[in-house]
């Protein structure tokens, strides 16, 4: 192979997509999802009542979905309360869930795969 081919070729790999089918796309932002610890707290899909009572400590991500079907921004913003943490003044699942708030997650997940969790949650709608 000359070198010319060799560095189109090399190109080409480079540039080339990586397609997921929608189930692994699933599979591989659950995986990232559980690594990243925001699975101790958060549920795909809303739970069964609690035996004690209490309130769930996150909102389901598919009750996230349907919350935010209709924000344009809700993608960027909730990457933001991901990173930094939600505001305990400012609920937004206040009376839905427990009394703590969502910790920053920064120290776990980089912004991009914030981003790519969020993007994913957003379409988590049924
Ligand atoms: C320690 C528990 C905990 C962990 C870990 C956690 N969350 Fe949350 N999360 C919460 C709580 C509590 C809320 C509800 C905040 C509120 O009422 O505004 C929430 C809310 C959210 C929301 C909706 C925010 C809004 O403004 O409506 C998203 C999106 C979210 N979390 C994604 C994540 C992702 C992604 C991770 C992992 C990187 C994660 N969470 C880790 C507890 C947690």
């Amino acid at each position: 192979m000359r070198l010319s081919q060799c560095a189109v070729a090399a190109l080409f790999v480079a540039a080339a997509p990586v397609l997921a089918t929608p189930a692994e796309y699933g599979r591989a932002m659950l995986e990232l999802a559980t690594k990243s610890g925001c699975m101790a707290c958060h549920t795909l899909v809303p739970t069964a009542p609690r035996a004690d009572g209490l309130a769930p400590i996150a909102p389901a991500w598919r009750d996230v979905a349907i919350k935010y079907r209709d924000d344009p921004v809700a993608s960027e913003r909730l990457t933001r309360t991901v990173m930094t943490g939600s505001n305990p003044q400012a609920r937004h699942w206040a009376g839905k869930v427990g009394e703590v708030a969502m910790p920053p997650n920064a120290a776990v997940v980089s912004e991009a795969d914030a981003r790519a969790l969020v993007n994913w949650i957003l379409v988590l709608v049924p």
